[in-house]
């Protein structure tokens, strides 16, 4: 593995025009990180900030379908990779990436922490305002590799439904981020519950676990409905 400060190095170069880096996690898979991602992305970028977004979820990429590009593949030159664009995002995902990685890079230790460097050191971000970076779910080799090689993570947006195993596994990200010292922007409760479209009902769909967080010291900041068949987040 090459020099650890060498590639430190380059990213504070890359990253030195990124003004600021919110990070996405949480506990579990599947409750709703890269949708909210996605969405946080696409508002801000509506709203003229110039935005990047980091599908940092190795093992299962998905946020370019959000943007509807489901066969670009980014330009890669002279090691240098060029991020997909749309809706005004710049966006990197390991999924139209395959061929580039497998093929040219000998993978030495954890998958995912070489793609992170590489997406922090080798994409050409140029000016932003946000770099979203929507992790992979658990306090595993993503959350750390972000927390280890960045020099500054403005803040993180935690992700939760409301059952139990999911509340208490956001639990354990807001430690962690309070032990590295990465501020806590808001958790987000998704798939809070429904508003049935003939009778207007709300109903909640999955059982609501204990308020766990007074141990963290923090409470849930906002609430997605669940949308049922357009499977899309409000
Ligand atoms: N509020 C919501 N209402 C309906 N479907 C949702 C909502 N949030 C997420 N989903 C759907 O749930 C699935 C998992 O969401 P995703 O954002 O990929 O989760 P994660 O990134 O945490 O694994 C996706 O199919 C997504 O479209
Ligand atoms: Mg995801």
């Amino acid at each position: 593995m090459e020099d650890r400060s060498d590639f430190q190095s380059m990213i504070i170069e890359n990253m030195a025009r990124v003004k600021k880096v919110i990070i996405v996690v949480g506990g579990k898979g599947g409750v709703g990180k890269s949708t909210i991602s996605a969405s946080l992305a696409y508002a801000l970028a509506a709203r003229d900030s110039k935005v990047g977004l980091i599908d940092a979820d190795i093992t299962g990429p998905n946020i370019t379908r959000f943007f509807g590009l489901n066969a670009a593949k980014p330009e890669v030159l002279d090691d240098r990779i060029y991020p997909l664009e749309a809706y005004n995002v710049k966006l990197i995902s390991m999924e139209p990436l395959l061929d580039y990685f497998s093929g040219s890079v000998a993978w030495r230790g954890p998958m995912v922490i070489k793609a992170i460097v590489n997406f922090l050191r080798d994409v050409v971000w140029g000016n932003l305002d946000y770099l979203i970076i929507d992790l992979p779910p658990g306090i595993g080799d993503g959350i750390l590799t972000v927390m280890q090689v960045l020099p500054e993570i403005t803040g993180a947006i935690v992700v939760t439904t409301p059952q139990n195993i999911a509340l208490m596994d956001a639990t354990k990200s807001v430690e962690l981020l309070n032990k590295m010292e990465v501020p806590l922007i808001g958790l987000i409760e998704n798939m809070s519950y429904h508003i049935c479209r003939s009778c207007g009902t709300k109903e909640e769909i999955f059982p609501r676990g204990r308020q766990i967080f007074k141990e963290v010291q923090t409470e849930i900041a906002g609430k997605i409905t669940y949308r049922g068949n357009s499977g899309q987040a409000q």
